[in-house]
């Protein structure tokens, strides 16, 4: 292992934490660190006879990387060894703590064997992936310390930017914010041939980005939540900080050509909803989503992106002169705090999430030298759902003190009430209603579905975000606005089993606000 892990440091500072969120002590983590290569035990699931196209072993970690400028903070991270397939299956990303880039094709065969080297138990889901319930990294399906767990599938998705990350869920609450939070996410990104007859720009005009925040203390330790009121707040928000990371660094400047860039970006955030816009105020041109490529390009004034949600932007820097900066900026928005019709609390007190009221740039691309670059109107074509007359209602709601429910269900493992069941290659419409003050990322597993309707905002928050939601094409998550219903058509395909749906801010995850649905035939 590195040799530079520090002396004393205390890891993932956390102050007046609920048992939930309790720490191990630094020996513990360290040593787990070290031992980690002993495997107690293995299993395997799905695909398991080959052969198969692509092979990999992703570790999860203890690991020391830089962050801010200074001393180097501890992390949890992935990291990962192609035993099998194409060169560029994955990027790594070494002095970053974000999991490497993995690039997958559709139709290839994969096998990943998961080894566990953390001082828990976890899971490696792949989020947005239509695949079997054994294989998508279920709480039910815990890795122990030590294990190692390999699952087999099949690439079977529309080229688009994916990701994974744990999905643990002990008795005592979720561990989904944490572990994630402590750095263990990554970046997947599925190709397919229509998507490289369209020319999108690629190799160096591809930029992927992983944007996530985090709070520091001392000599840079993460810190997770923070004492006293402010904690409860972040109880009930979600936890926000106050450093806006892209790929595990501050924000970055960036030498681009002018011409046309593809901007592949993952809301890997625990809680923070952005609000992307050109500093210059050029219109976002969105191309794809969470679920691949839209029908035709779209031009917004700016982009909401909830955590767990992607979007897929093109720019072109055609005519812009060699010098120009162009930043893409996070707009300051209340749409994600609590109380957001700016009664009591927020005044009262105070607003530790929300910083500063000022732009945050989060990428500035430095124009150095012209090329030209073109983008088609026909982009793709979407599956169109069947039709159905069966509705299924979810009202979003708030238990006191016990944080969030799905038709005032909290979390209860591998179980599901009579109206969580579904059939095997049914579509149906799926309402979700806020009756909450805040914003819910609402996550549906398994699958991806398209957004078929949205009304009745609460204005505020309404105002905030509206024009920059982006409801076309497929997601597997979307944001539901307080006072909002929101429906959507899925359908159920191929594989039984459970799956989950849940909200996908992961504090209210992790306190219950997620339930299995059940596939039956
Ligand atoms: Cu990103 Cu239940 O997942
Ligand atoms: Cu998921
Ligand atoms: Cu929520």
């Amino acid at each position: 292992m590195r040799d530079f892990i520090p002396a004393r440091r205390t890891f993932l500072k956390s102050v007046g934490g609920a048992a939930t969120f309790a720490l191990l002590p630094a020996p513990l983590l360290l040593s787990g660190c070290q031992q980690g290569t002993a495997k107690t035990d293995a299993e395997e699931s799905g695909l398991d006879e080959g052969p198969f196209d692509v092979e990999l072993t992703l570790f999860a970690r203890p690991d020391v990387t830089p962050i801010l400028p200074g001393a180097a903070s501890e992390v949890w991270r992935y990291t990962a060894k192609l035993i099998k397939g194409p060169d560029d299956t994955l990027i790594h990303s070494d002095d970053s703590y974000v999991g490497p880039l993995i690039r997958l094709r559709r139709g290839q065969r994969v096998r990943v064997h998961i080894e566990n080297h953390l001082p828990e138990a976890t899971t490696v889901h792949w989020h947005g992936l239509h695949l079997p319930p054994e294989v998508d990294g279920q709480p039910r399906f815990p890795i122990q310390p030590g294990a190692t767990r390999t699952v087999g599938f099949l690439v079977d998705d529309r080229a688009g930017l994916y990701w994974y990350h744990p999905h643990p869920h002990g008795d005592d609450g979720g561990r989904v914010g944490f572990q994630s939070y402590a750095g263990l996410a990554g970046p997947l990104i599925i190709e397919d041939d229509h998507e490289r007859e369209l020319d999108l720009p690629n190799g160096n005009q591809e930029l992927v980005m992983v944007l996530q925040d985090r709070n520091f203390a001392g000599e840079n330790e993460l810190t997770y939540l923070s004492d006293g009121m402010g904690s409860m707040m972040t109880r009930m928000q979600g936890f926000k900080g106050d450093y806006l990371l892209v790929n595990g660094k501050p924000a970055a400047v960036k030498k681009v050509s002018a011409t046309a860039y593809r901007l592949r970006i993952l809301n890997g955030s625990n809680a923070r909803i952005y609000k992307l816009a050109w500093s210059d105020g050029r219109p976002v041109t969105v191309i794809g989503t969470g679920g691949g490529l839209l029908e035709t390009p779209e031009e917004r004034p700016y982009v909401a992106l909830a955590p767990a949600q992607r979007v897929d932007l093109w720019v072109s820097f055609e005519g812009d002169p060699k010098g120009a900066e162009i930043q893409l900026i996070n707009e300051p928005h209340r749409a994600g705090d609590m109380m957001d019709d700016g009664m009591m609390m927020g005044g009262m007190m105070g607003d530790s999430d929300n910083t500063s009221d000022k732009p945050t740039p989060l990428l500035t691309l430095a124009v150095v030298r012209p090329l030209l670059g073109r983008l088609s109107s026909d982009l793709d074509s979407l599956p169109q759902p069947d039709n159905t007359t069966k509705i299924r209602h979810f009202r979003l709601s708030m238990k006191m003190m016990r944080g969030f429910a799905i038709n005032d269900r909290q979390f209860e493992g591998a179980t599901v009430a009579d109206d969580e069941v579904v059939s095997l290659g049914a579509t149906e419409i799926w309402e979700f209603f806020n009756d909450t003050m805040m914003p819910h990322p609402m996550h549906v597993h398994g699958l991806q579905f398209m957004v078929v309707s949205r009304r009745n905002a609460n204005a505020r928050s309404a105002r905030q975000l509206k024009a920059g939601i982006v409801d076309s094409g497929l997601h597997d998550t979307v944001l539901v606005l307080p006072g909002e219903r929101v429906r959507i058509a899925l359908t159920f395909k191929d594989f039984k089993g459970l799956y989950l749906y849940h909200c996908h801010n992961m504090e209210h995850e992790d306190k219950g606000m997620m339930r299995y649905y059940e596939v039956r035939k």
